[in-house]
């Protein structure tokens, strides 16, 4: 049987580390796109050469012609600029618009069949367009920013328990930004929720908290660390968990960026909710119970999700 074939659209950070993972992964053959001349053939090369070393056997390869993605059974997408210190991720808005416009083109004509997971920033309003640009069916469309987000949020609360990260899991639901909105209630460590966790004495309100505004803040903080970019390692292996969910028929339920068509209340908006991914791209959309200020908070996420697909209409008419 053939391999599968994962497109990257974007071998910069991320799309590099998507590379490697993938490799080390033996998700299948890797085939590296961007706009600039010979990155993504130096990156390709570069990574195959790593494969004697590592043992696997993908072919690695990098083009700047869209051709070379036909036939892909993923495409990951992170083609656009990411944020330099001082900028949110609403800021790259105008620019990443017009990447996700030819991105979508060129999806839409050689890989129409793949399954397609966004990370370009900002996230919720990008899968939208994307979707939109390439026509492809809303399920086989999802952005990923739950993963990551709900990762950032277990990787604290492991840290604050003294537990290992395996045995925390959270969920971060609503857009990728300031409002996004982690759910204690729904986050556990061993099944046992944080707030019987703070009854038990394993952390304060406070605390907990401190450590909620920490996952909020969690690219930034990355962002002013590094200085020339923002964060890909935690974003790529979060990418490839959906991608590798979608490819084994896996039926993983995770929190993505999905198209929602009058779940929680949302209709025609990409927002961050849990879903099943499976062979079938998204096969469901989790609807949990949301109480008083969660509802709230969600809203509020969604409204602000809601300006950036505005502003994205004011700036491509086509898209309305
Ligand atoms: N088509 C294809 N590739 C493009 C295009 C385009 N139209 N425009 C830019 N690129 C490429 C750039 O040449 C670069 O190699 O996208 C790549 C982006 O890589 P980086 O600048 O290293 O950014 P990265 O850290 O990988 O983040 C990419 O993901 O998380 C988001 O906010 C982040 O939007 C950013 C994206």
């Amino acid at each position: 049987m053939a391999r599968n074939k994962i497109a990257l659209i974007g071998s910069g950070m991320i799309g590099g580390t998507l590379a490697h993972l993938a490799g080390l992964k033996d998700l299948g053959d890797v085939v590296l796109f961007d706009i600039a001349e010979g990155m993504p053939q130096g990156k390709a090369l570069d990574l195959a050469e790593s494969s004697p070393v590592e043992g696997f056997d993908a072919a690695l390869s990098g083009t700047q012609d869209y051709s070379g993605i036909a036939g892909a059974d993923v495409v990951i997408v992170t083609a656009g600029v990411p944020r330099k210190p001082g900028m949110s991720r609403d800021d790259l808005l105008g620019i990443n618009l017009k990447v996700m416009a030819s991105v979508g083109a060129g999806i839409k004509e050689h890989a129409p069949d793949a399954f397609v997971v966004c990370i370009t920033n900002p996230l919720d309003a990008m899968v939208w367009a994307l979707q939109k640009f390439s026509g492809l069916p809303k399920n086989m469309v999802v952005g990923m920013a739950g993963v990551l987000d709900s990762a950032r949020f277990r990787y604290f609360l492991a840290e604050e328990f003294g537990v290992s990260v395996e045995d925390v899991t959270a969920f971060v639901l609503g857009g990728h930004g300031d409002t996004m909105v982690p759910l204690p209630r729904y986050s556990t460590v061993a099944g046992i929720p944080l707030p019987d966790l703070i009854k038990m004495g394993w952390t304060t309100e406070e605390k907990l908290e401190e450590i909620v505004q920490r996952t909020r803040d969690g690219g930034a903080e990355i962002v002013g660390l590094l200085k020339t970019g923002s964060a890909f390692y935690a974003p790529a292996a979060s990418g490839i968990a959906m991608a590798e969910a979608y490819l084994k028929d896996k039926k993983r339920v995770l929190p993505c960026a999905a198209y929602c068509s009058g779940q929680y209340g949302v209709d025609g908006v990409y927002v961050g909710v849990p879903i099943v991914i499976g062979a079938g791209g998204v096969e469901k959309i989790v609807e949990i119970e949301l109480q008083g200020a969660e509802q709230e908070g969600f809203d509020k996420s969604v409204n602000a999700v809601k300006g950036l697909i505005e502003a994205c209409q004011q700036i491509e008419p086509s898209l309305a």
